[in-house]
């Protein structure tokens, strides 16, 4: 089959490769995918996951993008809850390798059914950004009605779910990013928007949750930011400061079928909005993947026309 791999972690995107491999085999309880359509998150290459396997061994050449959407053809051993010819989405497991493939194979609890409305370029650009949202804004940021929310980079891949999602439920969002991201934040929904280039972070006030997508000095004022009793919310690895009386959360997404059948419901009528800025073919992805110029949203490759 075709994908693209990667083997040398200092090359960054540069180094990615169009190649030949081996189709996937499904492993117990595995799927096999054809994958229509890849999502690819850019820092993917700085994650450790790209380059061992969960004992730290070597697994390169490794196959970048954790994303997908596409069609089962193939079950595992013991595999139940998906069936051959249905449609799904979800994430790859980050230790294996990833969905810029003609083929992939993935755990079936980490899929859910992609509704036959919803397009495969649609589905893959929903998993990893929207369950990052969800889990972030309710499972650990416990959000209610009425709270407000401070959501870095809201109109990024991740950001702009975060803001759509507290917006649903009933949370007043300041979004924040670059000067040229005003209307983009605030067409998701952010009642307003603070250009971190230009404008004081400090003058938001206090929040009851911030959500924390850049890190460094960024997360360490947004620390001081937060009501007592609030959340900082990172998922950028450990917050580097601490709210004075609320809680520090950092969390890695995981799959989850329930999350996922939510996600895209709202896609289906009308809540929930994808943020695709680009879309690319296996052939070109590794030119879109080095681009040069800035790219909005997130980028998705379309491996099946
Ligand atoms: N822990 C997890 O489970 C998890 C899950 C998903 C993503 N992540 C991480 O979250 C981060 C964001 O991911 P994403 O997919 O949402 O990326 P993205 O689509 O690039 O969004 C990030 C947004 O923040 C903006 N931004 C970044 N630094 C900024 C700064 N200093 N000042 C103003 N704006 C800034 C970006 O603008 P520019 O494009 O102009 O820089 C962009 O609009 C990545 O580091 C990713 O690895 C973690």
């Amino acid at each position: 089959m075709k994908a693209i791999v990667v083997t040398d972690q200092a090359a960054g995107t540069a180094g990615m490769r169009l190649v030949e491999r081996p189709e996937p085999q499904a492993a117990i309880n595995d799927v096999v995918v054809q994958v229509h359509a890849s999502g690819f998150v850019p820092t993917e290459l700085t994650w450790p996951s790209t380059w061992t396997d969960r004992v730290g061994r070597d697994r390169t050449p490794s196959i970048p993008g954790h994303e997908l959407s596409g069609v089962v053809i193939a079950l595992g051993y013991g595999t139940r809850g998906l069936s051959v010819g249905q449609r799904v989405f979800g994430i790859a497991d980050w230790y294996r390798d990833g969905t810029l493939a003609e083929y992939a194979a993935v755990e079936a609890r980490n899929l859910a059914p992609l509704p036959g409305d919803v397009d495969f370029a649609v589905g893959a650009s929903l998993p990893i950004s929207g369950l990052t949202a969800w889990q972030g804004l309710f499972d650990y940021g416990r959000l209610q009605t009425g709270q407000s929310v401070l959501v870095h980079g809201a109109a990024g891949a991740v950001g702009s779910m975060v803001t759509q999602l507290a917006r649903e439920a009933g949370a007043y969002v300041i979004g924040t990013g670059r000067a040229a991201d005003r209307q983009t934040a605030l067409d998701f929904g952010a009642k307003e928007f603070v250009d971190l280039d230009n404008d004081a972070l400090e003058d938001v006030g206090e929040v009851d949750l911030v959500f924390d997508v850049i890190g460094g000095d960024i997360g360490k004022r947004s620390a001081d930011l937060i009501r007592a009793g609030g959340t900082l919310v990172s998922i950028v690895g450990p917050p580097e400061a601490r709210p004075a009386d609320g809680l520090a959360i950092d969390f890695v997404v995981e799959s989850d079928r329930a999350q996922l059948r939510e996600i895209v419901q709202r896609v289906r009528d009308g809540r929930l909005r994808a943020n695709i800025g680009t879309t690319s073919t296996l052939d070109d992805a590794v030119a879109t993947f080095n681009p040069s110029t800035r790219i909005k949203g997130k980028t998705i490759i379309r491996v099946r026309p």
